[in-house]
């Protein structure tokens, strides 16, 4: 059964679940009618090791999202992410196909040539426990004339593209769509999560100046980085707001549960920035006595590991052989991106302007989503959006790639038993 007008973005991060319906209006845009979150523990670094855990916490963040849009939902556009992600660059060329338009024989470029060009590009050698997620295409050369977005009717005779490919692991993204399929749901496609964030934050001038995307998730920390208006490089750094954490933790002796609470409530990681310095009460394990920590303290400890998370997305960044610097910066979002201070701390690391991604605004319940951490979920509605409308120009909806059994989520195990009982 299709969605019916409904696009469903579901973000399936470490630490927490994310899914939003969004609904496509007569007019052509996207209003958000629904938002659910709940927390995830299924998963390890981006990937599912607890295939019932996950899609347990799925089952729950689409039935609050439900709940609030009042539409039931069938299918979704399942993110993913992660250190198993790869990206890299690759380039095709053909001799154009197209009919002789004249004596000259010269040829005119058709969609066939396109995809036969794409398909060269893609003709890589995998390892067989590698899965092509994405072939984006960076630039087209037609005979030797670089820098072409979309060569589609224009005469030539060989026709180039470069192309920017990602791949994961095939059994993370098994697991993935397994655990969506059980939760009751249809899988539409799986969209790199960085290319969904992408999506909802940046401007087509800063893709076009150059600027990287840098998800602060809990379990990874995901950078996509756009050249010239298009993806060029694609990595993920195995640690996230979980060490934060786990610093925390460990340095103040409390439970990893405190000190995620004590972390949430500080939200800083410049001490300087903090208007009043008030502490955050810990309750004393054990009938031991409440433990005041003050803010301050806390900021002191997720500085220097939130510092060396972007001294390795740099030096990453600063091994790309770009011909020029990222105009456009960088750009945070993620559940990293709330902390105060996350602006000034990543301008000096990575001495370029930084600014914090929050989803450009839609229609709908915008307060409910204004945020970094929905930076994800929210492009994923909107890449479904635009995969949809590629598919079926006309209606929009696409049919699902992935059929398997489904298990039925508690909504709607209780509608397919008041159909039963009652029709
Ligand atoms: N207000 C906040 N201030 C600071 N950190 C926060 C805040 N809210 C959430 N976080 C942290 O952000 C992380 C979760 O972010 P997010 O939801 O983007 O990650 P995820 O998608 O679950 O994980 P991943 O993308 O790595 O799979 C957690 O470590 C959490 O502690
Ligand atoms: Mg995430």
């Amino acid at each position: 059964m299709a969605n019916d007008g409904l696009i469903i973005g579901l973000d399936i991060g470490t630490t927490s679940i994310r899914a939003v319906i969004g609904r496509r209006t007569e007019k052509g845009t996207i209003e958000i009618t629904g938002v659910g979150v709940s927390p995830s523990s299924g998963l390890r670094k981006g990937v599912v090791v607890n295939i019932e855990a996950t899609l347990q916490s799925v089952v729950a963040a689409i039935d609050a999202a439900e709940m609030m849009s009042g539409r039931e939902v069938h299918s979704c556009w399942t993110g993913i992410g992660g250190s198993h992600i790869d990206g890299v660059n690759s380039r095709g060329v053909v001799a154009v196909t197209g009919q002789s338009r004249d004596e000259k024989e010269t040829r005119e470029i058709g969609p066939e040539d396109i995809a036969r060009v794409l398909e060269v590009a893609r003709a890589m050698v995998f390892p067989m426990d590698r899965q092509l997620l994405e072939v984006i295409p960076q630039t087209y050369i037609v005979d030797k004339q670089p820098g072409i977005r979309d060569p589609l009717n224009m005469i030539g005779v060989a026709l180039e593209v470069e192309v920017h490919i990602i791949t994961c692991s095939a059994n993370s993204a098994q697991n993935l769509i397994k655990c969506v399929n059980r939760a009751g749901f249809r899988v539409n496609d799986l969209v790199l999560q960085t290319l969904a964030a992408g999506r909802a934050v940046l401007t087509a001038e800063e893709k076009e100046l150059g600027v990287a995307l840098v998800d602060l998730g809990g379990g990874t920390t995901d950078a996509m980085v756009y050249f010239q208006g298009a993806p060029y490089s694609t990595y993920s750094i195995p640690i996230g707001g979980s060490e934060i954490t786990q610093d925390i933790s460990i340095v103040k002796n409390i439970s990893f549960e405190n000190a995620e609470k004590a972390k949430i409530s500080a939200r800083c990681c410049i001490a300087d920035l903090l208007e009043t310095d008030e502490d955050i009460i810990i309750e004393g394990m054990g009938g031991r006595p409440p433990m005041p920590i003050p803010k301050s303290e806390i900021a002191l400890i997720v500085r220097p590991r939130l510092a060396e998370i972007f001294r390795l997305v740099k030096d990453k960044l600063d091994s790309l052989p770009l011909s020029r610097p990222l105009g456009g910066g960088i750009v945070l979002t993620g559940g990293g991106a709330e902390f105060l201070g996350v602006v000034e701390l990543a301008a000096q690391i990575f001495r370029m302007p930084v600014r914090i991604g929050n989803p450009l605004p839609l229609g709908g319940l915008q307060e409910k989503y204004h945020s970094p951490i929905f930076a994800t979920a929210i492009g994923l509605v909107l890449e479904g959006n635009i995969r949809e409308q590629e598919k079926n120009p006309e209606r929009g909806t696409a049919e699902p790639r992935v059929r398997e059994p489904t298990a039925g989520s508690p909504f709607r195990r209780m509608w397919e038993w008041i159909k039963r009982e009652f029709f």
